[in-house]
């Protein structure tokens, strides 16, 4: 066989894009990319750049949250404080107390010396102080949780720590039959309502794309009282080493083509929720172009872990120029005038979002090499 199999269809496929379009709102005249006003709202928080390193171990260490400072990014998000770490600690605290009392009732000298050493909560709020110091720009503390319970006041610590907002990601792997969709996701739900009503700050809920009424679920999160939500967390996929038989945790960078999944999304929940609900997109943005469809779609802030895990916080400078010349070259003199101009509210063809395009693209994908 010769040559590729098959052409790409979808986006590629059918008649040319038509040229951008200037938003109503925009002016047209001509400004130079570096005048570009790329402000954008998130959380209620003012933001510089619409730029945001998502979380990833880059903005855990002091030194790259310096750098992500200096490449202009608008705010960082921390690596996430699990609810497994906070309870194993408790429980292990707990057995602790527990065995010493046992063996010598009056002898607390005896007890392991728990208040001396840093647990991961504490460790976890240092980081954020010495991020705050670090960075210049606000700082999002994250919470990695399944259920809600006593553990939440930790989102009350966070708050007070000086965490700019908080943002709670929803990992989960719904593996249990016993279990419906709508247990999970009313269980979800308090544990929003819990975490909001702990924290005293902004609350963004990082979604997985694997909602079956996704549409529904993430209205029921901002009536929960989050101020935002975060589309997609990325799932990384165990692997099977094929020498021992072994399940590889595999964490793998994304590309540019994961960035489908919450370009479509974002277009879809934008007009859905209230217009003061912020919007970050995360998954697949590696070029100014990506952070421009980002935008275009309707997000307020465009979040990027692979792609400086990769090359690093300067990268982030790069990709705020390609999004100023793609702007300038446009005619658009602020980010505002390009955000939700593609959303399904606003797109030329709303339903290239949704199910009635599915016949379309299938159908337009041609064989080559034939
Ligand atoms: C090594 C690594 C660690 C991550 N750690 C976290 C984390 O602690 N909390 C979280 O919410 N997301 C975490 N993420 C997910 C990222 O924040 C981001 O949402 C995801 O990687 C998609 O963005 P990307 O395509 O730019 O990588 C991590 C991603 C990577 C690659």
């Amino acid at each position: 066989m010769t040559g590729p199999m098959v052409a790409v269809g979808g986006a590629g496929a059918g008649p040319s894009p038509s040229p951008p379009r200037i938003p109503a709102s925009g002016d047209g005249t001509s400004v130079k990319a570096a005048e570009v006003d790329l402000s954008t709202s998130y959380l209620g928080r003012s933001l510089a750049s619409p730029l945001v390193a998502a979380a990833s171990p880059l903005t855990g260490d002091p030194d790259e949250l310096r750098r992500l400072g200096e490449a202009g990014v608008g705010a960082v998000v921390l690596p996430s404080l699990f609810e497994e770490e906070v309870l194993a600690e408790e429980v292990g605290f707990a057995a602790a107390v527990e065995q010493g009392s046992g063996v010598f009732h009056e002898a607390v000298e005896y007890f392991p010396d728990l208040s001396a050493e840093k647990g991961v909560a504490d460790r976890y709020l240092a980081r954020l102080e010495r991020a705050k110091a670090e960075v210049g720009v606000p700082v999002i503390a994250s919470l990695n949780a399944t259920s809600s319970g006593g553990w939440t006041r930790y989102a009350r610590l966070l708050g007070r720590a000086g965490a700019d907002a908080l943002e709670l990601n929803l990992y989960f792997i719904s593996a249990d039959p016993s279990r419906s969709a709508a247990d999970i996701e009313s269980e979800q739900l308090e544990l929003v309502r819990e975490v909001r009503s702990e924290a005293g700050v902004p609350v963004a809920v990082k979604l997985s794309p694997f909602y079956t009424a996704m549409a529904n679920f993430a209205r029921q999160v901002t009536g929960a009282g989050a101020s935002g939500i975060v589309v997609f967390n990325r799932f990384y996929q165990p692997d099977i080493d094929l020498e021992t038989m072994a399940v590889l945790p595999e964490v793998t960078l994304s590309r540019s083509a994961d960035l489908g999944l919450p370009l479509r999304w974002t277009a879809i929940l934008r007009p859905l929720l209230p217009p003061n609900v912020s919007i970050g997109l995360t998954s697949g943005v590696h070029t100014g172009s990506d952070v421009v469809k980002a935008v275009a779609v309707g997000a307020d802030v465009v979040m990027v872990a692979s792609e400086l895990l990769a090359k690093g916080p300067t990268r982030l400078r790069a990709l705020e120029a390609e999004l100023r010349e793609w702007l300038s070259g446009q005619g658009y003199s602020s980010i505002g005038q390009l955000r939700g101009s593609v959303s399904a509210a606003s797109a030329e063809d709303p339903e290239a979002f949704e199910r009635a395009n599915y016949m379309k693209t299938l159908r337009s994908f041609e064989l080559l090499g034939r």
